[in-house]
């Protein structure tokens, strides 16, 4: 190859470098190490004197220009390249903002708030309690011996460690009192579980909560006030109640608030079982012998127990007809509220 073609192949090349990288090749092969002219220049020794001196300045011309010319298209490239980087990075300010998804509060905790923030206005502090339990919190001390028949009546989840899954918040009446002296005033929302075939009525996992008022002078009156006016602050001032006796072996006498089925309005449907009444509210007067279990002396205090079903009561405030909603993950359900 002549010189005067060398010079217009690499021209061409630089011209046509369309980045930095791409110039960077055409330096490599012209001027570099192992490029085109370092390698004439290393043959000019094989020629003859006359001739070496020609081709090597003529050469070295070459090599001049071609160095102007890469130096002169690495400005124009690297002008380009800082070009379009701002123009990547232009920000329309007047674009209109990305929004963001905000998640909010399980229909269950919303619930929970609402219940604790009533029983508060009433004096009520809220407490928690071990979701594992020992026998004796859970039965014996809310005078459910061994063997009794009663036991039954919650369907325990029993671990290998000796302890078991609470089925009810009950226990913590005991753990609060063993450690508090009356007069007291406390609710004590918690998770349960219980060894349940799932239906839209029942799951293995649920909540509760507890109740508990002790004093000198409480009396049946001051549970039906109470368990009354939260029944209104909750489902509002129509809400229709009735009163029924119950058993619960912690309690004596025991009774059970019922509310007309919000559902059907107590024309009587699925929910309500045709009954036209749905049973919220367990409770009845502290029986002396889960006082003494406590460490009270039962000739001296008296008080109130009740224990609801928090999703229960989330169910028929937003007339929701399956239990198993709460925890199915599903948006379409939680997006509702
Ligand atoms: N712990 C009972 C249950 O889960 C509910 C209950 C009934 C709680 C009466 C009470 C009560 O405090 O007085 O079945």
């Amino acid at each position: 190859m002549t010189l005067k073609t060398l010079k217009i192949e690499a021209e061409k090349a630089i011209i046509g470098a369309q980045d930095l990288k791409g110039l960077n090749d055409v330096y490599k092969k012209y001027l570099g190490k192992e490029g085109e002219l370092t390698r004439i220049l290393r043959s000019l020794e094989k020629l003859p004197k006359a001739k070496r001196v020609k081709v090597g300045k003529e050469t070295n011309n070459l090599k001049n220009v071609l160095t102007i010319k890469f130096d002169q298209r690495t400005q124009v490239l690297k002008e380009k390249a800082q070009q379009e980087a701002e123009e990547k990075e232009w920000i329309d300010v007047s674009a209109p903002g990305k929004r963001p998804v905000l998640g909010h509060l399980h229909p269950l905790t919303q619930v929970r708030r609402k219940i604790e923030e009533i029983f508060q206005t009433m004096g009520f502090a809220v407490v928690e309690g071990p979701e594992m339990e020992t026998e004796w919190y859970h039965f014996d001390a809310l005078n459910i011996p061994k063997n009794h028949p009663a036991r039954d009546l919650w369907d325990t989840f029993y671990l290998r460690n000796g302890l078991l899954l609470r089925a009810q918040t009950s226990p913590v009446q005991i753990r609060y009192m063993e450690k508090n002296n009356p007069p007291l005033r406390i609710i004590a929302p918690g998770r349960c579980f219980r060894h349940e075939a799932t239906d839209a009525s029942h799951e293995h996992t649920f909540h509760q909560i507890e109740g508990l008022v002790v004093g000198r002078d409480i009396s049946l009156a001051n549970l039906k006030v109470v368990l009354e006016s939260f029944m209104k602050r909750f489902f509002g001032e129509g809400v229709i109640l009735r009163w029924q006796p119950s058993y619960f072996p912690f309690v004596e006498p025991g009774l059970e608030l019922l509310m007309r089925c919000s559902v059907c309005q107590g024309k009587g449907c699925s929910t309500c079982g045709n009954s036209g009444w749905l049973e919220v509210i367990p409770c009845g007067m502290v029986h002396p012998n889960v006082f003494k279990a406590a460490g009270y002396n039962p000739k001296f205090w008296q008080g109130f127990a009740f224990g609801m079903g928090l999703d229960r009561l989330a169910m028929m405030k937003y007339k929701i007809n399956d239990i198993r909603l709460f925890c199915s993950g599903d948006l379409r359900f939680l997006n509702q509220f």
